[in-house]
């Protein structure tokens, strides 16, 4: 077929392979660890980078490799290296892109997770990050000679502050630098693709909308294909890599070398490979990708304004509301949507919260983003503990805050759930 297929179509079609044998409709398991050789010079070659083929399922397997050029599609990106978490595409992003004494500028409205890699894996590593407010202005002072990328998330989890990515991109590429963005918030381009606004490597945690299920764990990077690697700040990727038989990632591999090098180096050193049976599990949530997240952001919208107007709830934090601070900038970029979840604060101290949570019989209570199932958890009690009052204050987090990651369910059940435990509070 001719012409750009639409997101709908890719996600069901998007990568599949053509030389499966038996004629296979839906993408197998590979479920195997390493692969048969014909003979010893196809070997050689496919060691040597000569000629593609699989030999190890740490290096590839043709399940993963399936979603890695679906995720691709689906973002517009060159190419993906799919890994174990979304933390490990972090980690194997950063860690491919700096190197001791470099630097990161990140937003500080991030996932705990990336937080503590930044402030403390890497700081251990030598790579040191400084964390902005996030406005454009912030990064470009922030910026420093040794610095060699700047992160931001597009909807920061936890106070779902949305950057202004077209001005944050242009600072990078003044300076010569690439933009990450962790696009997990924003369901693997359905809501937003960060590539198509000067993002130069999209991470997304496979864990959340992407799988949808809440089965497997699995992360992905994308090579946006659009950064110049040989501006000379970056010879790990434009000279001969001593341990990869002398190749140069980006003379060889052009607009998806930054994705063939987090794979062939990055993966297989560091050794964080998705399994066959997580790439297949995520595979089969991925082909309802736009559909479950529709609907999600649909209840999203409806449930915040229906909580707003609720006496026994004090505040509703949403992007998708008017008075949200990053409402215009969510209106600017986003399609389709404003993301899936929120939080709430009610009025009540830290047991009557605790005790709205307990009484919930529908919505799941949990760790967890992007599942079909509502979810809810107490941040104060749970993600959050470790701070004191002053500590969750500044994180805009009280005693009564809750996150809210909306599901697929009729609207009306989730209302009557969280209706039946207010009347208790
Ligand atoms: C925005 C964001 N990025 C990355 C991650 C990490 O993903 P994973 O749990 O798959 O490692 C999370 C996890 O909650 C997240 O919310």
């Amino acid at each position: 077929m001719s012409g750009k297929l639409h997101f709908d179509t890719l996600q069901v079609h998007a990568g599949r392979s053509k030389d499966q044998s038996n004629g296979p409709c839906v993408t197998p398991i590979y479920q195997t660890a390493s692969f048969l050789f014909d003979d010893v010079s196809q070997a050689a070659d496919i060691f040597a980078l000569k000629r593609d083929g699989n030999t190890y399922t740490r290096l590839s397997n043709p399940t993963t490799e399936t979603l890695e050029r679906r995720i691709a599609a689906l973002e517009g990106g060159t190419a993906g290296t799919a890994v174990a978490s979304g933390n490990s595409s972090q980690f194997i992003t950063f860690q491919q892109i700096c190197r001791p004494g470099d630097h990161i500028v990140a937003c500080k409205s991030l996932y705990g997770g990336t937080f503590n890699l930044l402030n403390q894996t890497f700081k251990q590593l030598g790579v040191d990050c400084t964390f902005v407010e996030g406005s454009p202005e912030s990064f470009e002072k922030a910026l420093r000679p040794d610095t060699k990328a700047c992160y931001v998330e597009t909807i920061g989890n936890s106070d779902f502050f949305v950057p202004d990515f077209d001005a944050i991109s242009g600072i990078c590429s003044k300076a010569g630098i690439p933009l990450i963005v962790d696009n997990t918030f924003g369901g693997g381009g359905y809501l937003f693709r960060p590539a198509e606004h000067g993002a130069n490597v999209v991470t997304d945690s496979l864990t959340k909308w992407i799988g949808g299920h809440g089965t497997s764990i699995g992360g992905i990077l994308t090579d946006a294909g659009n950064f110049d690697w040989g501006n000379g700040k970056f010879p790990q990727i434009d000279s001969p890599c001593e341990s990869a038989h002398g190749l140069n990632f980006w003379r060889k591999y052009g607009d998806r070398a930054f994705a063939v090098m987090a794979k062939e180096i990055g993966v297989r050193d560091w050794g964080c490979c998705i399994s066959p049976f997580n790439a297949f599990l995520i595979l089969e949530g991925v082909e309802t990708l736009s559909l479950r997240m529709q609907r999600e952001m649909d209840n999203a919208m409806e449930l915040a304004e229906w909580l707003e107007k609720i006496p026994k709830v004090e505040s509703v934090n949403y992007p998708g509301l008017d008075r949200h601070p990053s409402h215009t900038t969510a209106e600017k970029y986003f399609r389709n949507g404003f993301g899936a979840v929120m939080s709430i604060t009610l009025k009540g101290n830290r047991e009557q919260t605790a005790g709205f949570v307990n009484r919930l019989q529908l919505i799941s209570h949990l760790a967890n983003v992007g599942d079909n199932r509502t979810l809810v958890i107490q941040p104060a009690a749970t993600t959050h503990a470790q701070l004191d009052g002053e500590e969750l204050h500044a994180a805009g987090i009280s005693e009564g805050t809750l996150r809210l990651s909306v599901g697929i369910e009729n609207i009306e059940d989730i209302k009557a759930d969280i209706e039946q435990s207010l009347e208790k509070l």
